[in-house]
């Protein structure tokens, strides 16, 4: 049997050899027929003229230059109609090669997913996996064959507008959560119809711009970039991602777009990465700005040299690598290796087979009409609806309640649910959303009365609108409050210093608590706010992010049990701006502050908390959960052992739910501190009522590994603590192993 398994194993690779042999031949019998200016052509992406993401470089000649084989890629072009438009004067040029389309699409086409950081909450990776796999499926259908996503960046700073579009603090989260996006916006290979290829950006730090403002500068440690900042993309790199973006920021000094020990050391070097790079929007020109190169001419030295294969929209590699080249700046290797780099994927997608593979418009309206996608669309958003706060259980509602407040500026709100990030799809309109008053009304029983109230808008002083939002809550049963922040106010470019609730709405709240009626706060955003007063205050809160089209139901399943919540927060939420930034993975330091009350000559504020308002890893549930029976199978280990870690999880309370058991390590004593715990694993359960199962984790070395001073990724013996919790903070389970030489 073995030995059959073995022949077909090396028949299999051998086949897989021959494909890629021919893939390689093809490439380079495309090559040797280009000229050094069809090459460059390659390498140049330009912006469609409908929608930027980015500042516009007019250009009114790009259909000339295509046709003269001078482009390679267009992004911002969706929709068969539109692309096929395109592919079809690429097929005009001289060597046919057709055009990538690449997209941001970031959670979802049409079908819009809750976005990256909400489904992040679910720390469920074949819903997110699903997610990518059906956003992939639209897209591809409509045209698409590259998507810039997924954003791995690790983020700790709520400031920074694109918090939202990554997966939290946390590298081991955020590795898995990578992985699981890659794989479903690729699905099963590059080439069949319904995979579009995977970029991981920003390559790398992008999300350490200090003090949270978008492009700012990033000076980090290489041991904090090697262990928390690059797992996701190393985690990327090993699902098999296409492609990877560069990113807009300086790494100490050197702008990532230009920066060889990014590109061309760790990701095309010592991870192997096989895939091209493109530039950020104008990146590739913007390190004039950074004032690393003089102009245009050594910025596209730089980029080129440093590993940058695609310009996005900088035009800096059209209008000067030939005289690069002809300075004998940049040896033609250089180039060729890049444009091997995107014909590969070309060819691996299947275009040079069929240029309008995507373009198949009755494939499009039925993948943009499937009703699987919005069912998948629904249960990820109630997936990702955190419950902050339930006092007295006062969720969930009863749907026979008498009377209903439905109170809020997003109550009534279409698109806002789409949160940043959303794709306008050619002849869709987004009024297909499901507002959160449909989704109540789709839900309450036909004997329930739904009253509603704007109250106030998002932003502003007026409070014109607080009395006939008390006069609805006072004829109510209960009253549910919508609240938080508009679409627009996170995602890229929307940096803030000030992260409250907006405007008046924390004061409606208090005005709806003084009519004596339970408030239940739904919370609406991009990032984690602060909302001192409602947390305190509020009896019940659940954050719903923006969630998508599906937004209003999903809401609606939350707040009325259809969909037990068993979210937790895969970043932690500030007191205030002053904590910023805080994570739970931080060092001890040698004067650590154990309480808020002593603040004595220790690590900590003289006028603010040491802890986060809601901790990484936080969420409630409308049932409750026990952990016992912690047992360990060694509690000494080698290097090349394992430890089987077991503990019973039982389902305490009244509804089924789900549980996130979560698992950290401490690290006691290291050769360079180490942090006081790390999520090293976890495992989502479902537990009816009264239930119980028990779970095990594996302790093998690897998650005992860190980067030594040298850079070196080592395990060292000594002690460590195993901490197993609800959260990074409640831990309910701790014990203790020694790794012995
Ligand atoms: C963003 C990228 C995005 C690109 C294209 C840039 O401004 O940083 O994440 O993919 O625009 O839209």
């Amino acid at each position: 049997m073995l030995k059959y398994c073995l022949i077909v194993f090396a028949l299999l690779a051998n086949n897989f050899c021959q494909a890629q042999k021919t893939i390689d031949q093809k490439v380079d019998s495309v090559l040797k027929l280009m000229t050094l200016d069809e090459k460059i052509g390659q390498l140049n992406q330009y912006n469609d003229d409908l929608n930027a993401t980015g500042p516009v470089t007019l250009d009114s000649t790009k259909k000339q230059q295509l046709l003269k084989g001078q482009l390679g890629s267009l992004l911002n072009c969706v929709g068969t109609l539109r692309t096929r438009a395109w592919q079809n004067i690429a097929m005009q040029s001289r060597l046919k090669i057709p055009l990538l389309f690449g997209q941001d699409v970031i959670h979802g086409y049409k079908t819009t997913f809750p976005i990256p950081l909400a489904e992040a909450c679910s720390w469920d990776m074949d819903a997110i996996q699903l997610a990518a796999r059906t956003a992939a499926t639209e897209a591809s259908a409509s045209g698409i064959h590259w998507t810039f996503a997924p954003m791995v960046d690790i983020a700790r700073d709520p400031r920074w507008g694109r918090v939202m579009e990554g997966a939290g603090e946390d590298p081991h989260l955020g590795s898995k959560i990578a992985y699981a996006r890659v794989k479903g916006f690729q699905g099963n290979k590059l080439g069949d119809v319904n995979s579009v290829m995977a970029c991981a950006k920003h390559f790398a730090a992008y999300g350490a711009a200090i003090g949270g403002r978008d492009y700012n500068s990033v000076d980090m440690s290489d041991r904090l970039l090697w262990e928390v900042y690059l797992p996701p993309f190393k985690a990327a790199v090993d699902a098999g991602a296409a492609t990877f973006m560069n990113s807009f920021n300086d790494l100490n000094g050197v702008p990532a777009t230009g920066n060889a020990y990014l590109q061309r050391d760790i990701l095309k070097g010592k991870w192997n990465f096989k895939g091209f790079v493109v530039s950020d929007w104008g990146s590739i020109g913007e390190m004039i700005n950074h004032g690393n190169v003089k102009n245009e001419y050594e910025a596209a030295l730089s980029a080129i040299t440093a590993g940058s294969d695609m310009d996005m929209e900088s035009r800096c590699y059209k209008n000067n690598l030939a005289q690069l080249v002809k300075d004998k700046k940049v040896p033609l290797a250089l180039i060729d290796d890049a444009v091997k780099r995107i014909l590969r994927k070309k060819f691996e997608l299947g275009l040079f087979d069929d240029p309008y593979k995507f373009c198949d418009a009755s494939r499009e309206q039925a993948a943009l009409n499937d009703p699987d996608h919005t069912k998948a669309a629904r249960e990820m958003a109630a997936k990702s609806i955190v419950l902050l706060k339930n006092q007295n259980n006062l969720l969930p509602l009863s749907k026979n309640t008498k009377t209903i407040a439905f109170i809020g500026p997003l109550v009534k709100a279409v698109k806002q649910n789409k949160g940043f990030w959303d794709v306008e799809v050619p002849g869709v309109d987004s009024n297909f959303i499901v507002s959160q008053w449909e989704g109540l009304q789709n839900k309450v029983e036909a004997n329930s009365t739904l009253l509603y109230a704007k109250g106030c808008e998002i932003e502003g002083e007026d409070k014109s609108g607080f009395a006939e939002a008390i006069d609805v809550a006072k004829r109510s049963d209960v009253v549910i409050l919508s609240i938080g922040e508009r679409r627009d106010m996170s995602g890229e470019a929307k940096s803030r210093s000030n992260i409250n609730i907006p405007g008046v709405q924390e004061e409606l709240l208090k005005e709806l608590l003084a009519t004596g009626k339970p408030v239940v706060v739904l919370i609406n955003t991009g990032r984690p706010l602060v909302f001192n007063y409602t947390a305190d205050n509020a009896p019940a809160i659940l954050y719903t992010w923006w969630l998508g089209s599906e937004a209003g139901n999903a809401i609606a399943d939350v707040l009325f049990g259809d969909y037990n919540p068993s979210a937790k927060l895969p970043i932690s939420f500030p007191y205030s701006t002053g904590q910023i930034p805080i994570y739970y993975s931080h060092f001890n330091t040698g004067r650590p502050a154990t309480n808020d009350s002593n603040r004595n000559y220790n690590s900590s504020y003289n006028d603010l908390s040491i802890y986060p308002r809601y901790e990484f890893g936080y969420g409630l549930s409308y049932t409750s959960f026990g952990y016992s029976n912690l047992q360990m199978s060694k509690k000494k280990i080698k290097a090349g052992e394992t430890i089987s870690v077991s503990l019973a999880v039982t389902n305490t309370g009244k509804y089924d739910g789900e549980e996130i058991v979560q698992l950290y390590i401490r690290d006691k004593v290291g050769s360079v501190v180490r942090p006081v715990k790390e999520l090293k694993d976890f495992t989502k359960i479902k537990l009816a009522a009264g239930q119980s199962k028990t779970i095990s984790f594996t302790i093998n070395k690897e998650k005992l590994s860190f980067y030594n001073n040298k850079l070196q990724w080592v395990a060292e013996p000594g002690d460590f603590e195993i901490m197993i919790g609800t959260s990074s903070k409640n831990i309910l389970l701790k014990d203790e192993f020694e790794l012995v030489n």
